[in-house]
């Protein structure tokens, strides 16, 4: 089979009261933080981030919309997700979830616990590569390490089970979308609402399903103690992400009515040449962000061979810099410019300049500092030939 005839898509099922982890008053396993996000934020976003994924559909309680909307309100994407109602059993949810999913133009599923939060792109990689040669069914799992004892009620060990060929399963466990859709109709119409997932439901209908090597850290948060383990894990292994970028930027002035300079125009009797409007100011802060996220800098992403960028105005190269940052996961804490000119003065425009980056960075003003000093009559900018701009920004990109 080829990489083009098929369509992965996602069924997310969330619609578990978690009775088992306890706790109600904190609310269902799927919406409790691990790591400072909703369990359910961190699934989604390994399907959202994952290059393979076609149309997902999580399937939630009806009691959770607002939950879900909450815990899903910063994730880049999460527009694009259809969500559905689940029913009383989880074979029920899968089962809403599948018809949800019948209606894009998805040809396969995989079928993901929402309390699965450290599925790894691996995992989906082994499990798309299954589909690609030629499997209509594949579940994750792994060997069983433990010995496995039979006990009894009399609180005895009656016997050691041979764990050979022994698995256990995990999900994202994976199917012809039509043929598992098939499986759990005809599930439903004889009453059959015991099956706990969906490989079981596979077999009794007689779908082959074969094994992928799953991953042990595709655990599933069950009792309350996994959670808190989750939340122990990631907590300890996020270090603060906190980066800094620096840019430069020089243009050159010439006889003009005025310039420029971080978005505000400023009477004067010189003007900065350059391609775009030559706010230096901007295009250096336009470099700093982009250099957050190692995207290159603003003659990557505005060629100045490129005409549409005649004249134009440097707010867009700022816009589209915050966007990159903004899809990389990042938010911009700090955006600091400082100007090196001996002409026009900047003290009088410094609010408006300020006003001016919050605005188009859509962050708070004390977040945005403009600064600005003469180059005490030396060199360039001394002699009026241009103006500099240094630019620092700050931004905290999302752990994971
Ligand atoms: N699930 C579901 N609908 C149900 C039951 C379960 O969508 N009626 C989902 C859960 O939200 C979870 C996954 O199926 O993401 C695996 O189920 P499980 O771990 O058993 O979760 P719960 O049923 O919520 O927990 P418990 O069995 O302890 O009540
Ligand atoms: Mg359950």
């Amino acid at each position: 089979m080829d990489d083009d005839s098929f369509r992965i898509g996602i069924v997310i099922v969330a619609a578990g009261r978690g009775e088992r982890a306890g706790a109600p008053e904190d609310g269902p396993k799927q919406y409790r933080p691990i790591g400072g996000r909703p369990v359910i934020a961190h699934t989604l976003e390994r399907f959202l981030t994952w290059h393979r994924s076609g149309p997902i559909v999580v399937v939630i309680h009806p009691d959770d919309e607002a939950l879900y909307a909450a815990a899903t309100v910063n994730l880049p994407q999460a527009a694009r997700v259809i969500i559905t109602f689940g029913g009383e059993t989880r074979q029920r949810s899968v089962y809403e979830g599948l018809r949800a999913l019948s209606g894009t133009d998805a040809t396969h599923v995989m079928i993901h616990d929402a309390a699965r939060p450290f599925v790894e792109h691996d995992l989906l990689d082994r499990v798309a590569e299954g589909f690609m040669a030629g499997h209509d069914g594949l579940l994750p799992a792994i060997p069983i390490s433990d010995t496995l004892k039979r006990g009894g009620s009399d609180g005895l060990v009656h016997e050691t089970v041979p764990r050979a060929g022994l698995y256990a399963a995990q999900t994202p466990q994976s199917f012809l979308l039509s043929e598992i859709r098939t499986a759990h109709e005809k599930a439903a119409a004889l009453r059959r609402e015991d099956f706990t997932d969906d490989a079981s439901i596979a077999e009794w209908a007689g779908l082959p399903v074969h094994l992928v090597e799953g991953s042990v850290d595709n655990i599933k948060l069950t009792v309350k103690r996994d959670i808190d383990m989750a939340d122990e894990r990631l907590t300890a292994s996020t270090l603060p992400d906190v980066r800094t970028g620096n840019g430069y930027d020089v243009h050159q002035l010439e006889p003009g009515d005025g310039v420029t300079l971080c978005g505000i125009f400023i009477p004067h009797d010189q003007k900065l040449s350059g391609h775009s409007d030559a706010d230096v100011a901007l295009h250096a802060l336009t470099d700093a962000l982009l250099a957050t996220c190692g995207a290159g800098d603003i003659g990557d992403h505005f060629p100045p061979s490129d005409m549409q960028w005649k004249g134009a105005a440097s707010k867009i190269f700022l816009e589209h810099a915050a966007k990159i940052v903004r899809e990389h996961g990042g938010t911009i804490m700090n955006a600091d410019v400082s100007l090196i000119a001996e002409a026009p003065k900047v003290g009088p425009h410094r609010q408006a300049m300020r006003e001016k980056l919050s605005e188009i960075l859509g962050i708070s003003l004390d977040r945005c500092s403009v600064k600005a000093t003469t180059n005490e009559k030396i060199g360039f900018v001394g002699r009026r030939e241009g103006i500099a701009a240094i630019a620092t920004a700050t931004v905290v990109f999302r752990g994971d």
